[in-house]
């Protein structure tokens, strides 16, 4: 899979610069054109010689050591490589690349590319569990970065545990299963709801509910990952950002993402709503923040627009998900509704089980078919789950089940 591609790898600067080296031989063995691009911490551990001769190309340091007239470097290394792989990925680059900072030829040239960026990190334990490493990474995530997880053992800073460098062999085969995933959802329209929904009882107050959005941002993601062109409305959700090429819609209140669905609905291929929508709303809301009375206080609520069934009645060629959030009776309600609503198949999660439901990066699910055949997806990251839950639609609309 490596083979002929003009792999662009970028060395930061630790201890695991060394696997690079390896790292580097292998790829060149496997017929790819490797271009290396290291720190300047970097060769405080290995010489650039030593990449140069293993990769068989000049190895790129300073952003203004143009080495020909004709071409300005980082912006032609950018555009050269089909792969960017940042190995060994130190807090570092990381932090620079979440942040947008170009201060160095790596780093510049990692903003430049349009390749598809693998990012192998390598740090200290403590490193890696910081808040800040974490936050960087979750936003690399978010934009389309793919990580390849340090493995856990001898550090070489004395303590045991995760932010080894990936072992050069585990890297490569990494890459070439992404590399080889077919974007088989190239040409296809997909409309994703996200996130829960607030109903206005005042300028200051209203209902909602502990929906997230990160299984919906995880469906949109990897959506547009596999090719499809990605609409997303979002209710309100502290998820900064999705796919740059995901057109993200934001509403707040389940009326607006009613209108909003059916705005997008009749040119889509698949329609995913994962949204928690509020079944009620007040009857009325305040033009000015209500003052404290003595005694109780009565809100009274109204039923809010069921959209996902209102979708169900006017469908046509489209293939409808639903969710169901679930805390007992998980399988027999979420059938009952995938019937109920006219879906083609439903998303059943027991949302009271330990590492599924609202907030968390995990999930476990069951995928419900028309034909009421279920798949059981275990504990996995909500990116997994997302994978899981398109290749069944995929798989379902190929067999015309809808
Ligand atoms: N849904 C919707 N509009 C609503 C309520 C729910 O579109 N007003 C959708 C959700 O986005 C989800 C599915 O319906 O895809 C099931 O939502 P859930 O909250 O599990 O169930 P409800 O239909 O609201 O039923 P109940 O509250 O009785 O469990």
């Amino acid at each position: 899979m490596v083979n002929h591609k003009n792999i662009l790898l970028g060395v930061s600067g630790g201890i695991a610069v060394y696997k690079a080296c390896a790292l580097a031989s292998k790829l060149t063995q496997k017929g790819a054109n490797v271009k290396v691009m290291m720190t300047e911490s970097a060769t405080e551990f290995v010489t650039p010689l030593t990449f140069q001769a293993l990769s068989r190309n000049p190895v790129y340091i300073d952003t203004f050591e143009e080495k020909s007239p004709e071409k300005i470097a980082h912006i032609d290394l950018a555009d050269w490589a089909d792969i960017a792989l940042i190995a060994p990925a130190t807090a570092n680059i990381i932090g620079k690349l979440a942040n947008g900072i170009a201060d160095d030829m790596l780093s510049t040239t990692l903003l430049a590319t349009q390749a598809d960026v693998y990012i192998a990190p390598a740090m200290n334990v403590h490193m890696y569990g910081h808040p800040a490493v974490i936050k960087n990474m979750k936003q690399l995530e978010d934009w389309g970065y793919y990580f390849i997880e340090p493995g856990a053992g001898y550090l070489a800073c004395g303590y045991v545990g995760k932010g080894r460098l990936e072992e050069p062999e585990s890297i490569i085969e990494a890459i070439e299963t992404h590399q080889q995933r077919e974007p088989f959802l190239a040409g296809k329209k997909v409309l994703i709801s996200a996130g829960p929904t607030r109903e206005i009882i005042d300028p200051v107050r209203f209902f909602t509910n502990r929906s997230t959005g990160k299984m919906g941002f995880a469906l949109a993601e990897v959506a547009a990952d596999l090719g499809a062109e990605v609409t997303l409305v979002t209710g309100p959700v502290t998820i900064q950002s999705a796919h740059p090429r995901i057109n993200r819609i934001d509403v707040t209140t389940a009326e607006e993402m009613h209108d909003a669905m059916h705005r997008y609905f009749t040119e889509q291929d698949i329609v995913i709503k994962s949204a928690a929508v509020a079944d009620y709303r007040p009857k009325h809301s305040y033009n000015e923040k209500m003052k404290k009375q003595d005694g109780d206080w009565h809100i009274k609520m109204e039923r809010t627009k069921d959209i996902l069934q209102s979708l169900g009645e006017i469908k046509s060629s489209q293939y409808l998900v639903g969710f169901a959030a679930e805390t007992e009776n998980a399988l027999e309600y979420g059938k009952q509704k995938l019937a109920k609503k006219n879906l083609d198949a439903i998303v059943i999660n027991d949302v009271s089980s330990e590492g599924a439901g609202f907030g968390g990066d995990t999930n476990i699910i069951t995928y419900v078919n028309k034909l009421m055949i279920e798949d059981e997806v275990a504990l996995a990251s909500k990116k997994e789950i997302a994978e899981k839950i398109l290749t069944f639609i995929d798989r379902d609309m190929k067999d015309e089940l809808h």
